[in-house]
């Protein structure tokens, strides 16, 4: 393996020139710890463009520039040379053709820390340290444990309690300390620095740390290796693409691509650099916020993100240091929201089979928006970093009944064969059924709750309640469910437009869709839902048996038996449009309030039929907690109507 090509050490701030060897952490000068690394470049370039198509697939095949003087003591697992794959599948939904993927998933832990972690730890080898502190938001966790491991040095590693216990127990497996601290990640990183400071421990800064920002100039590297494969170029030259596009927390990683893509331009190796898209989690972009604002720093901020990975508050110098590099070249900066975040991450498992982090989704979500604003030109390339692996899949990230549970026969072993058979061909008879999917758009969560509950009390479907019809339309698509139940009036995207959507989606124009809505409508609303919709029901004014025997006879079921339904007859309205016609003339008829008496001891079951037929305006709600007290009412008053538990702690029901 060559030697490293360092030349010098020079401090960002006075300009001080220093030796490498041992490599500085602050300016012999100023005390500054903004230090970069020279190297020789005239004489790197010729090796590069000679060979280095016969080096290992690692970052180490870029030794020349990085800031090892020892290569025996590298601490290594084939971490780099991630593949650049052309995404035609996103291309397809986000209407753009020149899309690539950098696959950061495929490094040893994950995530594309695993560069700084290989570099750093060596760097820690070189120089003889046993023991380290850091505070992370993950990855970079994850990173070092597992280098750490590999060396055999001892590591601190502080992390909010944010961060999802499946990856603090992965860390405390690599033999790490874990320390869990309540409050912000700019909070965990001061206790970490302290307490490295009292006990004289090696303290990993972040995005100053001259061995973890090297680490990541590889990924600068990579991609212009890479592109000049997948796309013509000039004969020995690299190729980078029009923009970079990644996902920010502290910066550390983009700064490094960037010195990556500058040294590059410094070889000869490429003719120009890329624009640079910096794209933060909407609950904590100190930096985006700072450039919108021509800021010249990024003030603090309290994140509000559930992207634990990308809750850096305080950037600090990072934010100066990016706006540079995104000014140098036209880049830009700009917010992925969680929810944005979730939905791309859902999309590129669902069309390009990437199960990614929600961190390195926000770069997607990003990259979406820039697409659609027209900032990404129609023909440019874009190369977006898929920074982590999805390890773990967070709860929010999936709607629940993501797991069909099929189960058979007794447990235990005490079945014989044929009973097993028996059970399985029970089973699988459930299963059509458990399979038959239903989603329910509504923004209303009680309302959606309510038309879940009514189907899922006589049949066993899956029923998906999603309260964002973005979410709906991604659900939707995901899942291409049996039959949509959809609201029509919702923020965001009004019911009509998802329609639109739908009936435009050749993968899923075929599903048939009930409204159940509030709205009174108008001419105009009728003739858009003219051969769309299944049925229209009006909220508030149908019955619930009605509905559920419509929603069964449109999956291909059988009507639901009238003595099985618990919640028959809620209210005596009626269908309004159950077909072409009807929905031609759909009205709602005023009638006088009436009173109903609820008789539940379940004060969230009971609330929540008191508010959905409150809501109507037609409805005198009366609740009582048991058979007792409902006696009791019932000898003062006179009701139309009971809506009845048939398991009180009382008196059942049904006496
Ligand atoms: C998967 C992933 N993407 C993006 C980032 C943001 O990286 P940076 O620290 O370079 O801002 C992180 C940081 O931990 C990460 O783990």
């Amino acid at each position: 393996m060559m030697p490293t090509l360092m030349k010098s050490v020079v401090c960002m701030d006075c300009g001080q020139s220093m030796p490498f060897e041992p490599l500085p952490s602050t300016c012999s000068a100023c005390g500054s710890v903004w230090l970069d690394v020279q190297y020789d470049y005239e004489a790197a370039s010729p090796i590069w463009k000679a060979g280095l198509h016969l080096r290992d697939t690692t970052i180490w095949r870029y030794l020349e520039l990085l800031p090892i003087t020892r290569p025996e003591m590298i601490v290594s697992m084939g971490e780099g040379w991630t593949p650049l794959t052309h995404a035609a599948g996103l291309g397809r939904e986000v209407n753009h053709q020149h899309l690539y993927i950098k696959d950061e998933r495929q490094s040893p832990t994950g995530s594309f820390k695993d560069r700084q972690g290989s570099v750093t730890i060596t760097h820690l080898q070189e120089r003889g340290i046993r023991e380290c502190v850091l505070a992370s938001t993950g990855n970079k966790a994850a990173a070092y444990a597992a280098f750490c491991a590999r060396a055999g040095i001892r590591l601190w590693i502080f992390l909010t309690s944010t961060v999802p216990n499946e990856k603090l127990r992965e860390l405390a497996l690599y033999g790490a300390e874990v320390v869990k601290i309540t409050g912000t990640y700019d909070q965990a990183k001061k206790v970490a620095q302290d307490f490295a400071a009292r006990r004289n421990i090696y303290y990993d800064a972040g995005a100053e740390s001259i061995p973890g920002r090297e680490g990541f100039k590889t990924v600068g590297f990579e991609i212009a290796e890479q592109l000049a494969r997948l796309v013509p170029t000039e004969a020995g030259k690299w190729c980078v693409p029009d923009w970079y596009v990644q996902a920010v927390s502290g910066g550390i990683g983009p700064l490094g691509v960037w010195k990556g893509f500058k040294e590059l331009l410094q070889m000869g190796l490429i003719d120009r650099l890329p624009k640079l898209a910096i794209v933060q989690a909407e609950g904590c972009a100190p930096i985006v916020t700072a450039w919108r604002f021509n800021m010249d720093n990024a003030d603090p901020v309290v994140p509000h993100t559930r992207i634990a990975v990308l809750a850096t508050g305080s950037p600090g110098r990072s934010y100066s240091l990016l706006r540079a590099a995104c000014r140098e070249t036209g880049g830009t900066m700009i917010t992925a929201s969680d929810g944005e975040a979730f939905r791309a991450m859902r999309l590129l498992a669902r069309v390009e089979g990437y199960s990614m982090e929600p961190a390195a989704a926000v770069a997607f979500a990003g990259m979406q928006k820039l697409v659609e604003s027209k900032m990404i030109g129609p023909d440019e390339t874009v190369v977006v970093n898929c920074s982590g692996h999805t390890f773990p899949a967070e709860k929010h990230i999936l709607e629940d009944q993501y797991v069909l549970d099929l189960q058979f026969g007794e447990s235990g072993g005490s079945a014989n064969h044929t009973q097993l058979e028996d059970g399985l061909g029970a089973a699988l008879e459930r299963l059509d059924e458990q399979v038959t999917t239903v989603v329910v758009i509504d923004d209303n969560p009680q309302d959606s709750r309510l038309i879940r509950r009514l189907l899922q009390a006589h049949k066993n479907y899956r029923v998906f309640e999603v309260n964002n019809p973005l979410d709906g339309l991604d659900l939707v698509r995901q899942r291409k469910p049996d039959l949509i139940v959809m609201d029509l009036t919702m923020p965001d995207l009004d019911g009509f437009t998802l329609l639109e959507a739908f009936k435009t989606d050749a993968e899923v124009v075929n599903i048939p869709v009930v409204v159940v809505s509030a709205k009174t409508l108008t001419a105009a609303d009728r003739a858009r839902l003219e051969g769309r919709v299944e049925s229209l029901w009006q909220k508030g004014s149908f019955n619930t048996r009605e509905l559920v025997d419509h929603v069964v006879r449109t999956l291909g079921g059988d009507p639901v038996n009238a003595s099985e339904d618990p919640l028959a007859e809620v209210t005596e309205g009626k269908i309004v449009a159950a077909s072409k016609a009807a929905i031609a003339q759909a009205v709602t008829e005023p009638r006088p309030p009436r009173d109903i008496l609820v008789i539940d001891d379940d004060p969230r079951d009971s609330r929540l039929i008191r508010r959905l037929l409150e809501a109507t305006g037609r409805y005198k709600v009366h609740e009582a907690a048991n058979g007792e007290s409902a006696l009791a009412m019932l000898s003062q008053q006179k009701y139309d109507l009971f809506v009845l538990d048939l398991m009180l702690p009382d008196i059942s029901g049904i006496d």
